[in-house]
């Protein structure tokens, strides 16, 4: 089982020497935990599918410590779209550098990245997290660092060390947790943008709402075609059912509240959708665990900013089979 250790320097760099020797960590962002190896490593990546249980086919994103690092991984064309958004969202002393922002981009051939990263249209995704523990950690690594949501595949992702170490209680990966409280504050996983042509695509809302996309959030057709369908609807899964839209809740539910419709737990008593989106899965995780019926009622949440993101995640929350 994993140790829960604080993200001081000496934290840091036990994690740092863990995803050196193969093994893997669990790492705080700005967004949700990764459980992390190294991304050069084939053998660590394996580790990840099969602590997860994560379908084979579904790729990982590849995280890195400074903006400078992705075009030795991705072939990005002097003042296309995606180097623009490189310049504007991940480089340090921009304004619009928040994170949140992960990049399906071209991957350059012959970089040491393990051929697992790679789609079969040659595609990587790579995040430059914003937050100072993942980039303290990829850096002292010296590796970039593949890191999905620390989570089983399919469950509700983690905000919290708590979260991670509930997932992986039978596991002796992850090795140890970096405990962070001032990480995940966004609260909701990255938002996933295909940035190989001049047309910008939204695959995944998620925590950064990014003016030039389009709205509509389409999952790269590669990915649909290996993964079932309802696989991909039916994903940040609690154990309860969730009843969306609702009001007021029935006699068996435990009810997730947002604004004026108030309930066991409310995400924004002021209707604030970021700090709804900071809560969220803390508080799907709190009423899943005390939930005897295994229902939870879910207050509207209004469709715009992140919003739209959490309103995607409570879709493919509540989804059930046909
Ligand atoms: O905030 C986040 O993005 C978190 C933190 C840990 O970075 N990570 C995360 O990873 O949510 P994961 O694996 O749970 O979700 C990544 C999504 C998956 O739906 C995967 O299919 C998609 O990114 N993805 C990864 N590589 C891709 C690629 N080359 N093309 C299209 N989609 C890709
Ligand atoms: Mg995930």
């Amino acid at each position: 089982m994993a140790e829960i250790i604080p993200s001081n320097q000496h934290g840091i760099n036990r994690a740092a020497m863990i995803i050196k020797q193969g093994g893997l960590i669990a790492m705080p962002t700005e967004t949700v935990y990764g459980l992390a190896g190294n991304a050069y490593d084939d053998d660590a990546i394996r580790l990840i599918y099969q602590t997860k249980n994560r379908p084979a086919h579904n790729p990982l994103i590849v995280h890195i410590a400074e903006a400078n690092d992705a075009y030795q991984l991705a072939d990005i064309k002097t003042g296309s779209m995606a180097d623009r958004l490189i310049q504007q969202y991940w480089y340090h002393d921009n304004p619009d550098n928040k994170g949140a922002l992960t990049l399906v981009l071209n991957a350059k051939a012959n970089s040491r990245l393990s051929k697992m990263l790679i789609t079969r249209k040659k595609s990587i995704a790579l995040r430059c997290p914003h937050h100072p523990i993942a980039k303290q950690l990829i850096t002292a690594s010296n590796v970039p660092v593949a890191a999905p949501s620390a989570n089983i595949s399919g469950a509700l992702s983690p905000t919290r060390a708590i979260h991670v170490l509930q997932n992986f209680l039978d596991n002796s990966q992850p090795e140890l947790i970096l405990d962070d409280a001032t990480s995940c504050q966004f609260g909701l996983e990255s938002t996933i943008i295909d940035a190989r042509y001049q047309h910008l695509t939204i695959l995944r809302h998620g925590s950064l709402h990014v003016p030039e996309t389009n709205m509509k959030a389409e999952m790269e057709q590669e990915t649909k075609n290996i993964i079932a369908p309802g696989m991909l609807s039916a994903h940040y899964q609690p154990k309860s059912r969730l009843r969306l839209n609702a009001t007021m809740p029935e006699n068996d539910e435990l009810m997730l509240g947002f604004g004026i419709y108030d309930g066991d737990l409310n995400l924004s008593k002021t209707s604030d959708l970021a700090e709804a989106a900071y809560h969220f899965y803390d508080y799907l995780h709190q009423l899943d665990a005390i939930s005897v019926h295994k229902k939870i009622a879910v207050a509207p949440i209004p469709d715009k900013d992140i919003g739209v993101a959490l309103n995607d995640r409570l879709r493919r929350a509540s989804y059930t089979e046909q």
